[in-house]
This record gives C-alpha cells, structure tokens and sequence, in this order.
C-alpha cells in the first residue's frame, strides 16, 4: 500500500497586507491576496521598485507579521509564532539576502558550518557538506578566507551555499544575482534551482533580472500596494 500524499499546499497566502508604521500615515508596503505554493516548486518574484518583494520575502521568514491576512508553511501561521519564529526559520527557512550578510570575522568554511549547526546540523556533517557545497561551486580554494577577500560573485555563490547547507523546505533569495555578472548570476541561478528540486524545497526568488525571471515557470507579479493608501478617505 501506498502512503496518499498529501494535497494540501505547503504554503497558503490570503489576503494579505503589509504597512509600516511611520508618524503620520502607515506606509502601504505590500498586498497579495491569494498565493499557494507547494513542496519542490520554484517561483520569481517580480514587480517595480517598492512593490514590495522585499517584504514578502520578510513576511515570508516571519521575520516581521503581516498588518492584515494570512501566511501558513506546512499549516503554521507565521503571523502568530511570536518568539517561536526564530526557532522556526533557523530549521526551515534559508535566506540569501540581497547584502549576503557573511559574518565578516569568519572565513567562508565558518560561514557555511557556523549557519550549519545553527540549523541542527551535527558538526561533523555540517563541516562534511560545507567542504562538499564549496568544492560544487568551485570555492573550495577559498574555504579559509574572509568575506572581504573574496569577490562579489564568490561571496554570492557563499551566500547561497550557506541558505541551501541545511536543506531547508523554504528557500527565500532576495535579488540574489543583482551586481552580478552575467556568468556568476547563470552559476547562482543554477545553483539555487538545483539545490533546490535536490532537497525538494519551495524556493521563492525575488528579481528585477529578465534573465533570470525566463528561468522560473511560475512568476508572482506584485503591484504597487499605493490603492491601501487611500482607503477610507
Ligand atoms: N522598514 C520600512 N519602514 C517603512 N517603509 C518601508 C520599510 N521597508 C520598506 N518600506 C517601504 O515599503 C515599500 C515596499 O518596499 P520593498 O523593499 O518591499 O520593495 P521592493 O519591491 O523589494 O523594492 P526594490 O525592487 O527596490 O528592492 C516601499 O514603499 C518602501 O519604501
Ligand atoms: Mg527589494
């Protein structure tokens, strides 16, 4: 007997809003209202400058709630996780963010075994698939050096090493190919996409990138949120 797989999306969006306080006016930031997505599917996100992919990327991490609606992963509401969240993002979540966020202090290898065990990853391993990411990008050389002696395109493809170490079932990447030439953006675009159907992750990448966006089947095209604006007036 087969187990039935489940039919239930791993992530379900609705109706949801994001405004930041400010003094004065909240700023309308994002609103999306129906987005599911399930385990092994990739998707861009696009949409003008401050539309708010950024945003989502962050709603998407519970690394801030959502003013208005709801985001469940794996039937979880991130908006009510309270302290829960950082727990919850450390084993599922990994996040290229668009400054890469290398810790300056450690070298690439520390970077990469340091995230690891954050994750859970029993040391020996996580230094095991660490050596073994690096050598699958070609960084292997530079296991030992420090973010600020490595180039932008080597710290990208770190950066993306370090999200996809622990296999997460999110993988979140914030215009990970911008100021990137056109051979490392096709090396990190490669590497994320294949990262990601390997651990059969759910990976959402924020772009601007044309190029880039050719490589996603499904697209999510956000707008400008300004209509929340002018509610009530
Ligand atoms: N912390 C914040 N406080 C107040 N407003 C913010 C904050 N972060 C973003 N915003 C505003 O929210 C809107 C959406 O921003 P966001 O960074 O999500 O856009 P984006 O689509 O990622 O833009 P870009 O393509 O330029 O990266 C913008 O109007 C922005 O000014
Ligand atoms: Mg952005």
């Amino acid at each position: 007997m087969t187990t039935p797989v489940s039919t239930a999306p791993l992530l379900e969006v609705r109706e949801l809003r994001m405004e930041y306080p400010q003094p004065g006016k909240p700023v309308p930031a994002l609103r999306l209202d129906f987005l599911e997505a399930r385990a092994g599917e990739a998707i861009a996100v696009t949409g003008p400058s401050g539309s708010g992919k950024t945003t989502l990327l962050h709603l998407l991490a519970a690394l801030i709630r959502p003013t208005g609606g709801v985001i469940r992963f794996g039937g979880r509401d991130l908006g009510s996780m309270g302290t829960a969240s950082a727990r919850w993002r450390a084993l599922s979540v990994g996040y290229v963010f668009q400054n890469m966020n290398l810790l300056p202090d450690f070298s690439l290898l520390e970077n990469l075994t340091i995230a690891a065990e954050i994750s859970g990853v029993p040391r020996g391993r996580a230094l095991d698939r660490s050596r073994a990411l690096l050598r699958r990008l070609g960084l292997e050389g530079l296991a030992h050096r420090r973010p600020a002696k490595l180039s932008l395109g080597e710290q990208q493809r770190g950066a993306v090493a370090r999200a996809v170490l622990h296999a997460p079932p999110l993988i979140l990447a914030d215009e990970p190919t911008a100021s990137l030439d056109a051979v490392n953006a096709g090396l990190v675009m490669d590497l994320l996409l294949e990262l990601s159907a390997e651990s059969q992750s759910l990976l959402l990448v924020a772009t601007h990138d044309e190029t880039v966006r050719k490589r996603f089947s499904r697209v999510v095209e956000l707008q400008k949120a300004a209509g929340v604006e002018n509610e009530g007036e």
